[in-house]
């Protein structure tokens, strides 16, 4: 408690500096938006079982880990108010990824030379004996970034409550002789560890418009030397935010033990680098070969770098991360997604930000991209069910799924379509390389085709004012194939005319001819977190209904296309609230 009180004081020469800095982000000043602030914060969007804090500002989540049987999530916070600034390290932990219990923030400003002014985004990895070691991006007294470690108090401590900073702090700066960008230098991956011995760590970086993943070497942890060369990188793609890097098996199928650790190198591996684009604000991913002998990184043949390539999720979901959940061998993903508001509003609201669910990641059979899928604890959430299994859905139909809470439910459809409806599609032309995002705002669900769109509408109100609609369209292409569009269109999500309402849209790797469509759609209050052809895409929004709230709320299917399709298969669940802020 002590410690953390000393952070109040130091909070406030903590705001003084930030008011003066140049560091990148936005540095905020509180008694301006003291009006705004509510003492409550409005409860209308809160979420009932995505992860957020009770007030105030989140974004990034920060060294995920499992230790002693409990996971632990740390995350990007201010403690002050509802957004960015005296960022801290907030801390809560799980036995289960689904139920919460706050603790004290683990990371705090508390060392002048390493992160007097701020305790920005890191990572977690697990040193030999189980000792779990964190390296962060500490803001410097003179507004720099540096990287800094810091260590568990008390190893029997399954909580993990205090952490020690190492007195070498920072481990990692610019100097003249590195010329590295102070501005544009955080953000440390998980570290792993070669077959000589040394750990590897990657920092976010950029050089004018070439994005890096910058290397460092280590025998200690603690003192570290930069590589002469990047593990990758890549012009024209801008500042490259929390990096994460990992090896992926291309041979294990979904089921059991489907992550590998962070380390683990050789046959049959893969790798996978993402980066976060400060430019875009998109969470974009390449598959590639990682050769250790060289420490260097290299994207598959045919791999698209930079916005252009491929995305975690088409939506909402920025500085994400993975960890290796050791108790069940999987690799996990956590993401952060951001309100749709504009910033007065989500003052006035009281809080900011949400987590993804966690997802479970894999490589796809394809070897060509990831499979996310959501962890199979949230099941335990479901409550009541109502199911569907092929029922017809005809051409013009709009039915109402009856018997949940459409504002807190998990939904899992399946569509087939039939040889004959399939030619009923629509052409689309590739010459140019059709754009996803704009082909979904240019054809909203009540624009009619060939073959779609047809799908969900969900926090719909009663009169159809509001509603989100989750939908396919299939289209016919050269050589008798077809693409699928899947589009999370929340233009008329709301009749309030300020919240953000951009259309997502993505394109899915499936045959319509030989396979079904599914779709996963996990809806919680002002969140729609899709799942397109069991996981090969992911799109999620953020939508602020005025009249489609708790009980209001209604769950539709639809087919708005000439042609009939199938429903093969729909399950609907209730969902039950998690506990994000259980008493320990
Ligand atoms: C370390 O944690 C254990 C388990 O919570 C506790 O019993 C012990 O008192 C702690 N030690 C110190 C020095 O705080
Ligand atoms: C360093 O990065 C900052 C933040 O993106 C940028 O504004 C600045 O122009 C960069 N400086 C140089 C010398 O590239
Ligand atoms: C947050 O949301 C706004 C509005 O929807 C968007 O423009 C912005 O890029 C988002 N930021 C991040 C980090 O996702
Ligand atoms: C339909 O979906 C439910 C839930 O996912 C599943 O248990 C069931 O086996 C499926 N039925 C068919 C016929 O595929």
């Amino acid at each position: 408690m002590a410690n953390w009180s000393i952070f109040f004081l130091l909070l406030c020469s903590t705001i003084f500096h930030l008011h003066q800095s140049e560091a990148s982000h936005d540095a905020r000043v509180y008694r301006n938006l003291a009006d705004l602030q509510p003492k409550t914060p409005s409860q209308t969007y809160r979420t009932s079982f995505h992860f957020q804090p009770p007030k105030n500002w989140m974004n990034d989540p920060n060294g995920p880990m499992v230790y002693k049987g409990l996971y632990h999530l740390f995350y990007q916070y201010n403690p002050l108010g509802p957004d960015w600034g005296n960022i801290v390290w907030a801390h809560s932990t799980s036995t289960d990824l689904v139920n919460w219990t706050p603790h004290k923030p683990g990371i705090f400003p508390s060392q002048k030379k390493g992160d007097i002014n701020g305790c920005w985004s890191g990572s977690a990895t697990m040193l030999p004996g189980g000792v779990p070691a964190i390296l962060y991006t500490g803001i410097n007294p003179q507004n720099q970034q540096v990287q800094n470690l810091a260590k568990p108090a008390n190893l029997s401590d399954p909580y993990l409550i205090d952490w020690v900073k190492d007195t070498n702090n920072p481990l990692m700066y610019p100097t003249p002789a590195n010329r590295l960008n102070s501005s544009s230098f955080r953000d440390p991956t998980t570290a792993w560890k070669g077959p000589d011995g040394h750990w590897r760590v990657l920092i976010g970086n950029k050089v004018n418009r070439r994005g890096r993943a910058i290397l460092y070497r280590s025998k200690d942890f603690v003192h570290w030397i930069q590589a002469h060369h990047p593990l990758h990188s890549a012009e024209g793609t801008g500042m490259w935010e929390c990096p994460d890097f990992y090896p992926v098996s291309s041979s294990i199928r979904p089921g059991k033990n489907t992550g590998l650790d962070t380390s683990v190198i050789g046959v049959g591996v893969k790798h996978i680098l993402k980066v976060s684009l400060d430019d875009t604000k998109h969470d974009v991913y390449t598959v590639g070969k990682y050769d250790i002998s060289k420490d260097v990184f290299t994207p598959d043949k045919g791999a698209v770098e930079g916005d252009a390539g491929l995305r975690y999720d088409y939506g909402k979901f920025y500085a994400s991360k993975t960890f290796y959940d050791s108790l069940k061998g999987r690799r996990i993903l956590w993401g952060w997604i951001n309100e749709s508001l504009s910033k007065e509003d989500y003052i006035s609201q009281g809080w900011s930000g949400v987590q993804g669910i966690p997802r479970e990641i894999w490589l796809d059979k394809s070897g060509k991209q990831l499979i996310q899928w959501p962890i199979p604890e949230i099941e335990k959430l479901r409550g009541k069910k109502v199911g569907l299994a092929g029922k017809l859905l005809k051409a013009g139909s709009t039915q109402q799924v009856a018997g949940v809470t459409a504002s807190q439910a998990d939904v899992d459809v399946s569509f087939s379509v039939q040889l004959s409806e399939l030619k009923k599609a629509d052409y689309l032309d590739q010459t140019r390389r059709p754009d996803a995002q704009l082909l979904c705002s240019q054809k909203d669900a009540s624009i009619k085709g060939g073959l779609g769109p047809f799908g969900l509408k969900v926090l719909a109100s009663k009169d159809m004012k509001e509603y989100t609609a989750v939908f396919f369209r299939i289209f016919k292409v050269k050589n008798n194939k077809y693409k699928v569009l899947m589009c999370s269109d929340q233009s008329r999500s709301s009749i309030n005319p300020r919240p953000d309402k951009t259309p997502y849209g993505v394109f899915l790797d499936v045959d319509p001819l030989h396979e079904q469509l599914s779709l996963r759609t996990l809806i919680d209050q002002s969140i729609v977190e899709s799942f397109g052809a069991k996981g090969k895409a992911c799109i999620t929004s953020r939508v602020y209904p005025t009249k489609a709230i708790g009980d209001a709320a209604r769950l539709y299917v639809f087919n708005n296309g000439i042609a009939n399709v199938a429903i093969s298969n729909m399950s609907a669940w209730s969902m039950e609230r998690a506990l994000l802020d259980k008493k320990s």
